[in-house]
């Protein structure tokens, strides 16, 4: 089994990248009896987002005071293994983040400005096929850190808010991931998502259009809209396909996973 390394990237805050990594995670675990996917999500964001998806409040506080969480696994520069947590869902796990990767970049520098530590970290799971997929939450920001996750990656999803300010910024991020692929050969941007479509609002063509118009970086025919059942899932800890399977999003992240599984990376 060949372990396909995803991130979800936009160093624009606020874009849908937690809530499209945590909701695109499941739907990959649970596409089918035969075509289910085993899935580690890998919380790289201080907020710890991705992981209160899963776990309640005071799971999430204790994995940031453990030492097995993401920031004490890149520090040690081992035993990454360690931080795996099973969620309630069959073949889909997590590392959770910790609020002190505000201080990565500093720990990255320190230890000589690698661009390779999360690559190293994750090569014995990609060499034993544990997954069939990685998906990583990027935070919203370009440094050393997201170096090294782009690093690790074979593809970058890209969520882009369908919103009045949601491309700025955009060219700036893509330069970034073209840069880092001068590096790591293998990566490439898998597409970009149209989040938060309101259709009563005029910006989701506008912006399908816009990208469409400009460039040559693939957009998925999925987009997700507002749905304020998956903020009642958030809420819930749950993705919203478990928390409520007939909304329209779970529908929705389900033809996404269903387009993304079909790239070849
Ligand atoms: N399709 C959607 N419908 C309604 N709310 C959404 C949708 N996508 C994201 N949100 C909400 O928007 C906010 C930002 O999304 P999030 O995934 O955290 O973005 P990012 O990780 O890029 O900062 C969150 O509060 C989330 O609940
Ligand atoms: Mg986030």
């Amino acid at each position: 089994m060949k372990t396909t390394v995803l991130t979800f990237a936009n160093n624009k805050g606020g874009s849908g990248k937690s809530t499209t990594c945590s909701n695109v995670a499941y739907a990959l675990a649970t596409l089918s009896k035969t075509k289910n996917k085993k899935v580690l999500m890998i919380d790289g964001d201080m907020q710890m987002n991705l992981s209160l998806s899963f776990f309640g409040e005071d799971e999430v506080l204790g994995f940031n005071e453990s030492e097995d969480n993401l920031y004490h696994a890149l520090e040690r520069g081992k035993d990454i293994e360690k931080c795996i947590r099973h969620t309630e869902f069959e073949g889909l796990d997590l590392i959770p983040s910790s609020m002190l990767m505000s201080n990565i970049e500093e720990v990255l520098y320190k230890n000589g400005g690698d661009r390779r530590v999360l690559e190293k970290l994750l090569k014995g799971l990609i060499k034993d096929s544990v997954y069939d997929y990685i998906l990583i939450d990027a935070p919203p920001t370009l440094g050393l850190w997201v170096r090294n996750i782009l690093q690790a990656s074979n593809g970058v999803v890209i969520p882009v808010e369908a919103s009045p300010w949601g491309l700025f910024g955009l060219a700036n991020m893509i330069g970034y991931v073209e840069d880092s692929a001068k590096e790591n050969k293998g990566l490439k941007v898998a597409g970009i998502v149209i989040t938060k479509v309101d259709v009563r609002k005029n910006y989701f063509h506008q912006t399908e259009e816009l990208l469409k118009s400009t460039g040559d970086i693939p957009v998925f025919k999925t987009h997700i809209r507002v749905d304020s059942s998956i903020e009642w899932a958030q809420d819930n800890s749950k993705p919203v396909g478990a928390y409520r399977k007939s909304s329209r999003s779970a529908g929705e992240f389900k033809d996404l996973a269903k387009e993304i599984d079909k790239i070849d990376f």
